[in-house]
């Protein structure tokens, strides 16, 4: 393996290693958090101690800064290695630099998002991160899979790192929210996150197949994609 290879496999690892366990963990004190309210609210005592709603949310916070940073990583591995490969820092480098500012300006926006308290800035820092994750993910040399964009890792991935952003912005809101609607629409929308974070299990580990190891992508490249052949 080339260090370029070992590059593309820090995104994936820390996937596995690191924000799925995590994942893990969030859900089960959801879990506990849920049912430990509707049983107070039933009038029963409940054995789930009460720390677990504090626990979710520390460890929430923590999964989704986790996601969006290893959607950042994602990101990075392929458009820096094909801006380099195609020598865009020379060719277009006010793109090329363009694309640096933005990855700046993402952690930043992210930064900020978890300082901020007031509504109106919550929500302008988490359009600013999700808009910044657009943006670097519109790039061409972003792989999309648009023609199949109902499997796309991608597609998945960005869905999901968004809600994580929304599930950030909103926070003080389930708090002071007496309806518990805001509760409601987290625990929807955070259920719906959990189907995208299967679809990216799934759509990561085909991709790692579908990818060829360096020293070998000029061959694969003879292959037709369309007709699923290769040459001998
Ligand atoms: C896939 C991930 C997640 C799922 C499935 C999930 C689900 C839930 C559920 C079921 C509850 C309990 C609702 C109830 O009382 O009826 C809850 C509460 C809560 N969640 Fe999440 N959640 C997720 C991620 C997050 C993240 C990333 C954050 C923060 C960034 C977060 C913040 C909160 C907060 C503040 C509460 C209220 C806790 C309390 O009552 O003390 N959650 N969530
Ligand atoms: C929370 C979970 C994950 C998120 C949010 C996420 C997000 C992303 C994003 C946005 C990209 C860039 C677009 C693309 O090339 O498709 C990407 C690339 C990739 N992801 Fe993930 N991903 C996650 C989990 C995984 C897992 C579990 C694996 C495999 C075990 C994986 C493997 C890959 C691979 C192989 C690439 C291509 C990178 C490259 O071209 O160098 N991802 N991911």
């Amino acid at each position: 393996m080339y260090p370029e290879d070992i590059a593309g496999l820090i995104h994936p690892a820390l996937a596995v290693v690191f924000v799925f366990p995590l994942l893990g963990i969030v859900v089960n004190y959801a879990w506990q958090t849920r049912q430990r309210r509707l049983s107070a609210k039933e009038g029963g005592k409940s054995k789930i101690p009460a720390s677990v709603g504090s626990e979710h949310l520390k460890l929430g916070r923590w999964l989704s800064n986790a996601v969006v940073g290893l959607t950042l990583i994602g990101l990075a591995h392929p458009i820096f290695t094909k801006m380099t490969k195609n020598q865009v820092w020379s060719q277009d480098s006010f793109r090329a630099w363009f694309i640096v500012l933005m990855f700046v300006a993402t952690i930043a926006s992210l930064v900020m998002l978890n300082r901020a308290r007031t509504k109106l800035w919550r929500a302008v820092f988490a359009t600013l991160t999700g808009m910044g994750l657009v943006i670097l993910g519109s790039q061409p040399e972003v792989f999309r899979r648009g023609f199949e964009w109902y499997v796309s890792h991608y597609y998945y991935g960005i869905t999901a790192a968004m809600l994580m952003i929304f599930s950030l912005a909103i926070i003080p809101d389930i708090y002071q929210d007496r309806t518990n609607r805001w509760r409601n629409v987290h625990v929807i929308l955070n259920c719906l996150a959990l189907l995208f974070f299967l679809g990216q299990g799934m759509t990561g580990t085909r991709d790692l197949l579908e990818i060829p190891l360096s020293w070998q992508a000029s061959h694969i490249g003879k292959c037709d994609f369309t007709n699923l052949t290769c040459p001998p």
